[in-house]
Formats: C-alpha cells, sequence, structure tokens
C-alpha cells in the first residue's frame, strides 16, 4: 500500500496545471495499491495565525490544547503518509499564502522538530516528497529571468521538520500558450521519469515506494 497526500495550494484546484498534472504522474507511476488523500488548502482554507496558537506555539503548551486541534490534524495526516505530492503556484517568487498557513501549522516546536544546540531537528519520517512548482513565467534553468525564492524556502522548511527526500519538478511558462504548457509539461514528465528510473535501478524489484 502507498498512502499519498497531495497538498493542493493553488486557486484552480483540481483544473490546475500542477494538480492535473500531479494525478497522471501517481497513476503512470506504477506504485503498489494507491490510496489518495486531496488537501485543498483554497477550498478549505486554513485562518491566518491568531493570537491563540502564537501563544501556545510559543509557551510549550501540552499538544491536546485546543489552539494546537488544526496543528494536530495536520501534522497527523502527514505522519499517515508514505508519499507527498504538493502542489504550489508561484506567487510572488515564492509560496502562496496558503500553503504558508499549512507550513506554519506543520512546523511546530516539540512536535515536527526539536530545537537543539544545533539547530532544529526534524522527528517526521523522511518520505519521498515532489514539488510541481507551476509558474506562469520561468523560475528555474536557463530560461529563468526571476528570482526563485519558493525552492530554497521549502526546501529548508520541510528539512526542518525530517522531510529530505524531496524532488522540485518545474511546470514553467504556463502563461505564454498551448504550445508552452504543452513543452512544460513534457519537461515535468521527463524529469518524473528520470527519477523513477533512478529509483529502479536502485531497487528493481520494489513496487512500492513506501
Ligand atoms: C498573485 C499571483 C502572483 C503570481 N506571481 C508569479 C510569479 O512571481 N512568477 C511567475 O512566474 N508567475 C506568477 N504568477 C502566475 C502563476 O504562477 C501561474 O498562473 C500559475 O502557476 C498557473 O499554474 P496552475 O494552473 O498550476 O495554477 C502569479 C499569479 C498570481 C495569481
Amino acid at each position: 500500500m502507498t498512502r499519498i497526500l497531495i497538498v493542493n495550494s493553488g486557486p484552480y484546484g483540481t483544473h490546475s496545471h500542477g494538480y492535473r498534472l500531479a494525478k497522471q504522474m501517481i497513476a503512470h507511476a506504477g506504485w503498489d495499491r494507491v490510496e489518495i488523500t486531496e488537501r485543498d488548502l483554497v477550498r478549505t482554507p486554513i485562518a491566518p495565525i491568531g493570537p491563540d496558537y502564537a501563544r501556545a506555539i510559543t509557551s510549550n503548551q501540552p499538544h491536546d490544547a485546543a489552539a494546537f486541534a488544526e496543528s494536530e490534524t495536520l501534522i497527523a495526516e502527514l505522519e499517515q503518509h508514505d508519499v507527498l505530492f504538493i502542489v504550489p503556484p508561484m506567487h510572488n517568487f515564492t509560496v502562496p499564502a496558503a500553503l504558508k498557513l499549512w507550513i506554519d501549522h506543520v512546523i511546530r516546536i516539540n512536535r515536527s522538530f526539536t530545537a537543539t544546540p544545533q539547530g532544529k531537528v526534524g522527528s517526521l519520517k523522511d518520505r519521498p516528497t515532489f514539488v510541481l512548482v507551476s509558474s506562469g513565467g520561468f523560475h528555474a534553468g536557463a530560461r529563468a529571468k526571476q528570482a526563485d525564492f519558493l525552492t530554497p524556502y521549502l526546501t529548508y522548511a520541510l528539512a526542518s521538520i525530517g522531510i529530505e527526500d524531496v524532488q522540485f519538478l518545474p511546470l514553467q511558462g504556463l502563461v505564454f500558450g498551448e504550445e508552452a504548457v504543452a513543452l512544460a509539461v513534457d519537461e515535468a514528465k521527463h524529469a518524473f521519469d528520470a527519477y523513477l528510473q533512478a529509483q529502479h535501478q536502485r531497487s528493481p524489484t520494489a513496487g512500492s515506494l513506501g
């Protein structure tokens, strides 16, 4: 069984290029008995950080404190899955606001990470994580003409809770018409196939990532 969590954070929900490609990739990957959970952070938004959560997170309150209820749900959801697909559009060079609120709820001291003299140490198990970053322009490679704060930020944020096996799959140039979209989708699929092939060479008999 491969339990996959899709974290969708774009305004177009299931119509977004990123989401539709994530579903195609999952169908194509050949993973063992796939079970998918979908969290749509726009259709079911997380409220902005209020004083109760801010106080609770900085005053070492117990995990069952009321202020942590939403954070507990989101961290438990992460714990229950073997593979993660994060599907963010790039919004002004970084993660969309909806995804930032999810990050603010899953990175929690003494729950998903521990503070040590050497820095934060993640408490969640590592697992294959794919980030399909869609952008209207170009944010990666030779064609990029804008800064990309999304990739380094999300890499660091996920590592802080223990998730380090992260593949970024850019889906870029989406405002330049149908041909550009088809090319972007092809490039992302190639990058995903290359990952699957490398994975297969490492363990040819594995039918599941879990
Ligand atoms: C508020 C906002 C900010 C955006 N900022 C950027 C940006 O910084 N760089 C960029 O290339 N595209 C930017 N875009 C375009 C989106 O990234 C693009 O429309 C989106 O990725 C489409 O992909 P999707 O169909 O998967 O949602 C922005 C769009 C919106 C709505």
